[in-house]
């Protein structure tokens, strides 16, 4: 598999290179997307009459047996009692950003987002012409302090955000977690100033040591959340799927826009087959593996970084998903070691590109351990502190 996987690199997936190790993709193990069992639910759906259908566009709020599998995964996982109507299928997270973004703000309207970010979360905000505000995170997620004085500031100025765009939950790129009295907190602040929550949970089910917080559509009440859910993480990307679920008012307008209604439900094809893999049991038995995998390399990034790194140089403590956030000490410019990193045969993420103002991540990089096997990982922070003993 491990010469396969080489070999189809060779096609170089997005952003990808054959040459240099990556701890820059936010991408899932390449040697964990084709198991027999994915395989077998691809066959069983070519192979059934449920294949012309799959074939066919789709009808608008998605593939009807994926969505009765999420609702009551969903429901269960999370203590809610989810309806039909609150919920809709999507071409993975980013079309449902989009769709959000392109129905629920108009441009010159205040966006907050954690600073920082999912980068191109950022970029889609932009593309509606947004106004972008970050609020600083610090160990156990958004600092909800400042958060509430940013939003008296933003009244004052008649400039409250329509929403928060948020990811709770190993949260990329620094890996940490909200934790939940403090979700409680901005759930009362949504109520109090009238935005919407987005919270983009797609690292949810990859906990390593404990349980999740409770989301915030959970927790919120009467307080409009959408959340968001992909099977890009855990299960594979190029099946473009994840889920949406929102009130009932919303999900009736995402099913009832223009695009959906002239291209008709998200990805039909891989909703089937992934409907199929949930059926007999296998994406939660995936799931769990993956845990196990990822957690595993999670341990050998960090035990690389206390073996190689200087003392100068911290980092966070991520209790699940892919990825890790270094803080560098001052005088260290982010974009700098990632040049100097880049000619050494390593890939990272410089800081900038995941602020809302890129100049506040000028001391940062993130690493991911999601992608690169073991041996490399342990290589390539070797490397990459090696650049940072010889610039210290
Ligand atoms: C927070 C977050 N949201 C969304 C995505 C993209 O998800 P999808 O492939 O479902 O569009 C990523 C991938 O890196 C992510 O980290």
């Amino acid at each position: 598999l491990a010469n396969e996987v080489e070999k189809t690199m060779q096609n170089a997936p997005q952003g990808a290179t054959t040459h240099a190790i990556s701890l820059l993709l936010g991408h899932p193990d390449p040697t964990t997307l084709l198991t027999p069992e994915f395989t077998e639910a691809m066959q069983n759906v070519a192979s059934s009459p449920q294949a012309l259908t799959a074939l066919q566009y789709g009808s608008e709020q998605g593939n009807r047996a994926l969505l009765d599998y999420l609702i009551g995964k969903i429901s269960a996982e999370q203590s809610i009692a989810l309806r039909h109507d609150q919920m809709m299928i999507v071409a993975g997270s980013t079309h449902a950003v989009d769709m959000i973004a392109r129905l629920y703000t108009q441009p010159g309207d205040t966006v907050l987002v954690e600073s920082p970010t999912y980068a191109d979360a950022l970029h889609i905000f932009r593309d509606h012409g947004v106004e972008l505000c970050g609020v600083p995170m610090d160990k156990q997620g958004v600092c909800v302090d400042e958060m509430a004085s940013l939003l008296s500031r933003l009244q004052h100025d008649s400039r409250l955000p329509k929403l928060f765009y948020t990811i709770p939950t190993f949260h990329n790129p620094t890996g940490i977690t909200l934790i939940e009295s403090r979700r409680q907190q901005i759930v009362e602040l949504a109520r109090r100033y009238g935005f919407m929550i987005v919270e983009d949970d797609v690292y949810r089910h990859l906990a390593f040591e404990q349980e999740v917080p409770s989301s915030f559509f959970a927790l919120a009440g009467n307080v409009p959340v959408m959340q968001i859910g992909s099977f890009s993480k855990t299960l594979a990307p190029g099946l473009r799927l994840g889920w949406l679920v929102a009130p009932s008012e919303a999900i009736a307008r995402f099913v009832g826009c223009g695009t959906t209604q002239m291209g008709g439900g998200a990805s039909p094809l891989s909703a089937q087959i992934v409907a199929e893999y949930c059926r007999v049991g296998a994406w939660d038995r995936h799931v769990e593996s993956l845990r196990r995998l990822y957690q595993m390399r999670r341990d050998t990034m960090l035990d690389a970084l206390q073996r190689y790194m200087p003392p100068s140089v911290k980092w966070t403590q991520p209790n699940g998903g892919f990825f890790l956030w270094l803080t560098l000490p001052e005088p260290m410019q982010a974009s700098v070691v990632k040049q100097i990193a880049l000619a050494h045969g390593v890939i990272v993420g410089a800081g900038g590109g995941y602020f809302s103002n890129a100049a506040d991540g000028s001391h940062n990089l993130r690493l991911t351990y999601s992608f690169a096997p073991p041996d490399q990982i342990e290589k390539a922070v070797e490397i990459l502190a090696g650049v940072l003993n010889d610039l210290s």
